[in-house]
C-alpha cells in the first residue's frame, strides 16, 4: 500500500516537472513577424534633387523626418509615409501640406495619432518641402 502511494506520488512529481519544462520551453520568445518601431514603411527611389527641392529636403529632414521618416518613407510607430498614393496631388493638394504644417492634422488615415502644427516654417519653406515631396512622388510613380 505504501509502495503504491509512493509510486503514484512519484508519477505526479514527474508529471508536474514535465509540465513545467514543456511550458517554459513554449514561453521562449519566437521570432516576431512584427516590424520594429522606427522601420521604414515603403521602399522608394530617390531622384536627383536640385534647387528648391534640395532645400526642401533639408527642411524636411529637420522638421518632419522624425515622424515621417527620412525622405518621407514613413516610420513605424511614429508617422506615415508621404511617398504614398494617399498623398498624390489629386487627393492631398499642395494646400493640404500648407494646412498640415500650419494647423496640424487630426488623425484620420492612420493610427499614429494627430500631427501637431510645426512652428518656425514660412509658407515659402513649406512650398520647397512640397516641391521635394512631389519630385520624389513622381519618381516613384505617384502623380
Ligand atoms: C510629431 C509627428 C509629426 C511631425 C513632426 C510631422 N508630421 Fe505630418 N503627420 C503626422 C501624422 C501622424 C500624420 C497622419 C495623420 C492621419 O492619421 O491622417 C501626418 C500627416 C501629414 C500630412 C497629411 C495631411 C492630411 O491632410 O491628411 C501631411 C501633408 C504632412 N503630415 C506633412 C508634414 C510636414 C511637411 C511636416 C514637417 C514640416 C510634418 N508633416 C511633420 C505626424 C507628424
Amino acid at each position: 500500500m505504501k509502495r503504491t502511494l509512493l509510486l503514484v506520488g512519484g508519477c505526479a512529481v514527474a508529471a508536474i516537472a514535465a509540465y513545467v519544462i514543456i511550458n517554459s520551453t513554449s514561453d521562449t520568445p519566437s521570432p516576431s513577424a512584427a516590424t520594429p518601431d522606427g522601420a521604414a514603411m515603403v521602399q522608394i527611389q530617390l531622384p536627383p534633387l536640385e534647387g528648391n527641392a534640395a532645400i526642401g529636403q533639408r527642411i524636411f529632414d529637420n522638421a518632419c523626418s522624425t515622424c515621417h521618416g527620412t525622405n518621407a518613407v514613413g516610420k513605424e510607430g511614429a508617422g506615415p509615409p508621404l511617398i504614398h498614393v494617399i498623398y498624390e496631388p489629386n487627393h492631398h493638394g499642395d494646400e493640404a501640406f500648407q494646412r498640415a504644417v500650419a494647423l496640424g492634422v487630426m488623425s484620420h488615415h492612420w493610427r499614429f495619432g494627430d500631427m501637431p502644427a510645426v512652428a518656425g516654417l514660412t509658407r515659402g519653406d513649406v512650398a520647397m518641402v512640397i516641391d521635394y515631396i512631389r519630385q520624389v512622388q513622381r519618381a516613384n510613380g505617384i502623380h
